[in-house]
Protein backbone atom coordinates (compact mmCIF):
# COMPACT_ATOMS: atom_id res chain seq x y z
CA UNK A 1 0.00 0.00 0.00
CA UNK A 2 0.96 3.18 -0.82
CA UNK A 3 2.81 5.20 1.90
CA UNK A 4 3.21 8.86 1.16
CA UNK A 5 5.70 9.47 4.61
CA UNK A 6 7.90 6.60 2.84
CA UNK A 7 7.95 7.79 -0.52
CA UNK A 8 8.83 11.67 0.89
CA UNK A 9 11.86 9.68 3.04
CA UNK A 10 12.70 8.10 -0.40
CA UNK A 11 13.09 11.34 -2.05
CA UNK A 12 15.36 12.76 0.49
CA UNK A 13 18.88 13.12 -0.34
CA UNK A 14 21.98 15.30 -0.03
CA UNK A 15 21.63 19.09 -1.54
CA UNK A 16 18.01 18.17 -2.44
CA UNK A 17 15.89 21.30 -0.91
CA UNK A 18 12.34 21.07 1.16
CA UNK A 19 9.90 23.75 0.98
CA UNK A 20 7.25 23.64 3.68
CA UNK A 21 4.05 25.57 3.02
CA UNK A 22 1.17 25.16 5.88
CA UNK A 23 -2.44 26.71 5.49
CA UNK A 24 -2.05 26.06 1.62
CA UNK A 25 -5.83 26.70 0.45
CA UNK A 26 -5.76 26.31 -3.27
CA UNK A 27 -6.16 29.05 -5.03
CA UNK A 28 -2.32 30.34 -5.83
CA UNK A 29 0.22 27.36 -5.64
CA UNK A 30 1.28 27.20 -9.03
CA UNK A 31 4.03 30.10 -8.87
CA UNK A 32 5.27 28.08 -5.79
CA UNK A 33 7.08 25.64 -7.74
CA UNK A 34 9.30 28.22 -8.82
CA UNK A 35 11.21 28.40 -6.08
CA UNK A 36 14.55 26.53 -5.79
CA UNK A 37 12.71 23.82 -3.30
CA UNK A 38 12.64 20.32 -5.48
CA UNK A 39 10.03 18.81 -3.51
CA UNK A 40 7.11 20.82 -1.93
CA UNK A 41 5.28 19.81 1.53
CA UNK A 42 1.56 21.48 2.09
CA UNK A 43 -1.03 21.21 4.04
CA UNK A 44 -4.69 22.48 4.43
CA UNK A 45 -7.09 20.35 6.63
CA UNK A 46 -10.31 22.49 4.80
CA UNK A 47 -11.54 19.61 3.29
CA UNK A 48 -13.07 16.18 5.39
CA UNK A 49 -14.84 14.52 3.30
CA UNK A 50 -14.41 12.77 -0.10
CA UNK A 51 -16.03 14.91 -2.21
CA UNK A 52 -14.45 17.75 -0.59
CA UNK A 53 -11.03 16.51 -1.13
CA UNK A 54 -11.71 15.92 -4.61
CA UNK A 55 -13.02 19.89 -4.86
CA UNK A 56 -10.22 20.80 -3.32
CA UNK A 57 -7.49 19.56 -5.39
CA UNK A 58 -9.58 20.01 -8.54
CA UNK A 59 -9.39 23.85 -7.79
CA UNK A 60 -5.28 23.36 -7.54
CA UNK A 61 -5.61 21.33 -11.01
CA UNK A 62 -7.31 24.21 -12.60
CA UNK A 63 -5.15 27.12 -11.34
CA UNK A 64 -1.95 25.33 -12.53
CA UNK A 65 -3.43 24.58 -15.86
CA UNK A 66 -4.47 28.73 -16.11
CA UNK A 67 -1.03 29.17 -15.53
CA UNK A 68 0.11 27.21 -17.89
CA UNK A 69 1.92 25.00 -15.26
CA UNK A 70 2.13 21.45 -15.66
CA UNK A 71 0.69 18.75 -12.69
CA UNK A 72 1.06 15.14 -12.90
CA UNK A 73 -1.08 13.73 -10.61
CA UNK A 74 0.76 10.70 -8.99
CA UNK A 75 -0.86 9.46 -6.51
CA UNK A 76 -4.70 10.33 -4.48
CA UNK A 77 -4.99 8.85 -1.17
CA UNK A 78 -7.58 9.82 1.70
CA UNK A 79 -4.60 11.98 3.55
CA UNK A 80 -2.55 13.49 0.73
CA UNK A 81 -2.42 14.20 -3.17
CA UNK A 82 1.19 13.88 -4.30
CA UNK A 83 1.86 14.86 -8.23
CA UNK A 84 4.97 15.88 -10.21
CA UNK A 85 5.40 18.87 -12.15
CA UNK A 86 8.74 20.04 -14.24
CA UNK A 87 10.67 17.36 -12.27
CA UNK A 88 9.38 18.77 -8.50
CA UNK A 89 7.08 17.00 -6.33
CA UNK A 90 3.87 18.10 -4.61
CA UNK A 91 2.47 16.52 -1.30
CA UNK A 92 -0.40 18.09 -0.29
CA UNK A 93 -1.85 16.49 2.97
CA UNK A 94 -5.32 17.24 3.65
CA UNK A 95 -4.28 17.21 7.27
CA UNK A 96 -3.44 19.71 10.57
CA UNK A 97 -0.30 21.75 9.91
CA UNK A 98 1.54 20.27 12.98
CA UNK A 99 0.82 16.82 11.72
CA UNK A 100 2.50 17.57 8.02
CA UNK A 101 5.30 18.88 10.31
CA UNK A 102 5.62 15.70 12.45
CA UNK A 103 5.73 14.01 8.50
CA UNK A 104 8.11 15.73 7.28
CA UNK A 105 10.27 15.33 10.73
CA UNK A 106 10.27 11.72 10.68
CA UNK A 107 11.14 11.85 7.48
CA UNK A 108 14.40 13.14 7.70
CA UNK A 109 14.45 16.33 5.79
CA UNK A 110 15.22 19.47 6.91
CA UNK A 111 12.98 22.38 5.59
CA UNK A 112 15.05 24.55 3.41
CA UNK A 113 12.14 27.16 2.72
CA UNK A 114 9.07 28.05 4.31
CA UNK A 115 6.28 29.72 3.28
CA UNK A 116 4.24 31.55 6.31
CA UNK A 117 1.52 33.46 4.17
CA UNK A 118 -2.15 33.97 5.07
CA UNK A 119 -2.45 30.99 7.25
CA UNK A 120 -6.02 31.55 8.59
CA UNK A 121 -5.13 32.97 12.20
CA UNK A 122 -6.29 36.09 11.60
CA UNK A 123 -9.25 34.93 9.14
CA UNK A 124 -10.09 32.68 11.08
CA UNK A 125 -9.41 28.50 10.03
CA UNK A 126 -6.36 28.35 12.34
CA UNK A 127 -6.63 27.81 15.94
CA UNK A 128 -2.99 29.55 16.08
CA UNK A 129 -0.06 31.36 14.19
CA UNK A 130 2.56 29.28 12.33
CA UNK A 131 4.98 32.18 13.20
CA UNK A 132 4.29 32.44 17.21
CA UNK A 133 4.58 29.70 19.48
CA UNK A 134 4.16 26.84 19.99
CA UNK A 135 3.76 26.13 16.10
CA UNK A 136 6.84 28.33 15.43
CA UNK A 137 9.66 26.86 18.04
CA UNK A 138 8.54 23.43 15.90
CA UNK A 139 9.24 24.61 13.00
CA UNK A 140 12.60 26.15 14.02
CA UNK A 141 13.98 22.45 14.97
CA UNK A 142 13.14 21.40 11.58
CA UNK A 143 14.94 24.23 9.14
CA UNK A 144 18.35 24.10 8.16
CA UNK A 145 20.68 26.90 8.67
CA UNK A 146 20.78 29.08 5.86
CA UNK A 147 16.80 28.60 5.37
CA UNK A 148 14.46 30.73 3.61
CA UNK A 149 11.59 32.46 5.67
CA UNK A 150 9.09 34.32 4.37
CA UNK A 151 6.16 36.07 5.74
CA UNK A 152 3.26 38.53 5.41
CA UNK A 153 2.42 38.85 9.10
CA UNK A 154 3.86 37.77 12.46
CA UNK A 155 3.07 39.36 15.84
CA UNK A 156 6.68 38.44 16.68
CA UNK A 157 8.40 39.78 13.78
CA UNK A 158 6.67 43.05 13.49
CA UNK A 159 5.67 45.98 15.38
CA UNK A 160 2.96 45.72 17.62
CA UNK A 161 -0.16 47.34 17.74
CA UNK A 162 -0.75 47.56 13.90
CA UNK A 163 -4.63 46.36 13.18
CA UNK A 164 -4.72 43.02 13.39
CA UNK A 165 -6.44 42.79 10.03
CA UNK A 166 -3.56 44.33 8.07
CA UNK A 167 -1.57 41.71 5.63
CA UNK A 168 0.50 45.45 4.89
CA UNK A 169 3.13 45.51 8.12
CA UNK A 170 5.56 47.84 6.66
CA UNK A 171 7.80 47.50 9.55
CA UNK A 172 10.07 44.22 9.78
CA UNK A 173 12.46 43.51 12.80
CA UNK A 174 15.86 43.20 11.53
CA UNK A 175 16.53 40.03 13.33
CA UNK A 176 15.08 37.90 16.27
CA UNK A 177 16.32 35.58 18.06
CA UNK A 178 14.32 32.39 19.27
CA UNK A 179 14.36 30.68 22.77
CA UNK A 180 15.87 27.44 21.14
CA UNK A 181 19.33 30.10 19.79
CA UNK A 182 18.41 30.07 16.38
CA UNK A 183 18.24 33.97 14.82
CA UNK A 184 15.50 35.07 11.72
CA UNK A 185 17.40 37.79 9.62
CA UNK A 186 15.62 39.98 7.76
CA UNK A 187 17.01 39.67 4.36
CA UNK A 188 14.67 41.36 2.15
CA UNK A 189 11.24 42.94 1.93
CA UNK A 190 9.30 42.71 -1.40
CA UNK A 191 6.88 45.41 -1.67
CA UNK A 192 4.33 45.96 -4.30
CA UNK A 193 3.27 49.51 -4.47
CA UNK A 194 -0.91 50.49 -5.61
CA UNK A 195 -1.62 46.53 -6.22
CA UNK A 196 -5.32 46.70 -6.96
CA UNK A 197 -7.20 43.45 -8.16
CA UNK A 198 -7.82 45.54 -11.60
CA UNK A 199 -3.88 45.70 -11.93
CA UNK A 200 -3.49 42.35 -11.21
CA UNK A 201 -5.31 41.12 -13.85
CA UNK A 202 -3.83 43.66 -16.30
CA UNK A 203 -0.98 41.41 -16.53
CA UNK A 204 0.44 42.19 -12.94
CA UNK A 205 1.46 45.98 -14.24
CA UNK A 206 2.34 47.06 -10.37
CA UNK A 207 5.85 47.97 -10.25
CA UNK A 208 7.48 45.37 -7.36
CA UNK A 209 10.32 46.52 -5.35
CA UNK A 210 12.75 45.13 -3.29
CA UNK A 211 13.46 46.60 -0.17
CA UNK A 212 17.18 46.08 1.34
CA UNK A 213 17.73 46.76 4.62
CA UNK A 214 21.41 48.05 5.73
CA UNK A 215 21.14 45.09 8.41
CA UNK A 216 24.44 43.82 7.96
CA UNK A 217 26.45 47.27 8.68
CA UNK A 218 24.38 48.09 11.68
CA UNK A 219 24.07 44.52 13.04
CA UNK A 220 24.69 44.52 16.84
CA UNK A 221 26.85 41.62 15.39
CA UNK A 222 27.74 41.52 12.28
CA UNK A 223 29.39 38.18 12.44
CA UNK A 224 26.19 36.75 13.04
CA UNK A 225 25.32 37.82 9.91
CA UNK A 226 25.43 35.09 6.93
CA UNK A 227 26.85 36.57 3.85
CA UNK A 228 23.24 37.64 2.40
CA UNK A 229 23.25 36.52 -1.59
CA UNK A 230 21.55 37.61 -4.32
CA UNK A 231 20.81 34.46 -4.83
CA UNK A 232 18.38 35.06 -1.87
CA UNK A 233 16.91 38.12 -3.85
CA UNK A 234 16.43 36.40 -6.33
CA UNK A 235 14.11 33.64 -4.37
CA UNK A 236 11.98 36.74 -3.33
CA UNK A 237 11.30 38.11 -6.56
CA UNK A 238 9.58 34.64 -7.28
CA UNK A 239 7.26 35.38 -4.72
CA UNK A 240 5.93 38.36 -7.29
CA UNK A 241 3.05 36.54 -8.87
CA UNK A 242 2.35 35.08 -5.93
CA UNK A 243 1.40 38.25 -4.37
CA UNK A 244 0.16 40.17 -7.28
CA UNK A 245 -2.74 37.23 -7.68
CA UNK A 246 -3.73 37.66 -4.14
CA UNK A 247 -3.70 41.29 -4.36
CA UNK A 248 -1.25 42.40 -1.36
CA UNK A 249 1.26 43.94 -1.44
CA UNK A 250 4.43 42.49 0.89
CA UNK A 251 6.59 39.94 1.82
CA UNK A 252 9.41 39.98 4.11
CA UNK A 253 12.22 37.55 3.47
CA UNK A 254 14.08 36.29 6.55
CA UNK A 255 17.48 33.62 6.58
CA UNK A 256 17.43 31.47 9.58
CA UNK A 257 20.67 30.98 11.09
CA UNK A 258 22.20 29.93 14.55
CA UNK A 259 23.06 32.33 16.75
CA UNK A 260 26.86 32.95 17.37
CA UNK A 261 26.61 35.59 20.34
CA UNK A 262 24.71 36.18 23.17
CA UNK A 263 24.98 40.17 22.61
CA UNK A 264 22.73 39.92 19.91
CA UNK A 265 20.38 38.43 21.93
CA UNK A 266 19.71 41.50 23.97
CA UNK A 267 19.51 44.07 20.72
CA UNK A 268 16.99 41.82 18.73
CA UNK A 269 14.39 44.32 18.83
CA UNK A 270 15.33 46.76 16.13
CA UNK A 271 13.10 47.41 12.73
CA UNK A 272 13.55 48.98 9.28
CA UNK A 273 10.76 50.44 8.40
CA UNK A 274 9.40 50.29 4.20
CA UNK A 275 7.03 52.36 3.68
CA UNK A 276 4.54 51.57 1.32
C1 LIG B 1 -7.19 32.14 4.73
S1 LIG B 1 -6.94 30.62 3.94
C2 LIG B 1 -5.54 31.02 2.97
C3 LIG B 1 -5.01 29.94 2.16
C4 LIG B 1 -3.69 30.29 1.44
N1 LIG B 1 -2.63 30.48 2.41
C5 LIG B 1 -3.85 31.49 0.55
O1 LIG B 1 -3.20 32.51 0.82
O2 LIG B 1 -4.60 31.41 -0.41
C6 LIG B 1 -6.29 29.65 5.26
C7 LIG B 1 -6.29 28.16 4.99
O3 LIG B 1 -5.58 27.54 6.05
C8 LIG B 1 -6.20 26.32 6.38
N2 LIG B 1 -5.85 26.04 7.78
C9 LIG B 1 -6.04 26.85 8.83
N3 LIG B 1 -5.53 26.31 9.95
C10 LIG B 1 -4.97 25.13 9.60
C11 LIG B 1 -4.28 24.12 10.30
N4 LIG B 1 -4.05 24.22 11.62
N5 LIG B 1 -3.85 23.03 9.64
C12 LIG B 1 -4.09 22.92 8.30
N6 LIG B 1 -4.73 23.86 7.57
C13 LIG B 1 -5.18 24.96 8.21
C14 LIG B 1 -7.69 26.59 6.15
O4 LIG B 1 -8.38 25.38 5.90
C15 LIG B 1 -7.66 27.52 4.94
O5 LIG B 1 -7.75 26.78 3.73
Amino acid sequence: MYNATAHLRELHAPGRKLCFYPSCGNRFLSPLLSLKSDVFVLSDYYARTPEGRRKFWGRIVREFASHGVPLTLYKATKSVRVAESRGKWLFLFFLDNNKTLERIAETGWQISQFVGLNDGCREGGNYECVHDEPFLGRLLAGMRDGADYFTDHSDILTTPNLPRSTRSHALYKSHFLHESGRLLLLSRILIIRGLTRKKAEDNNRSEPEVFQPPVCREAPSPAAWRSIEESAALELLKMIPFRTLQHTGIIAHYQVAAAVAETTAGRANQTRHASQ
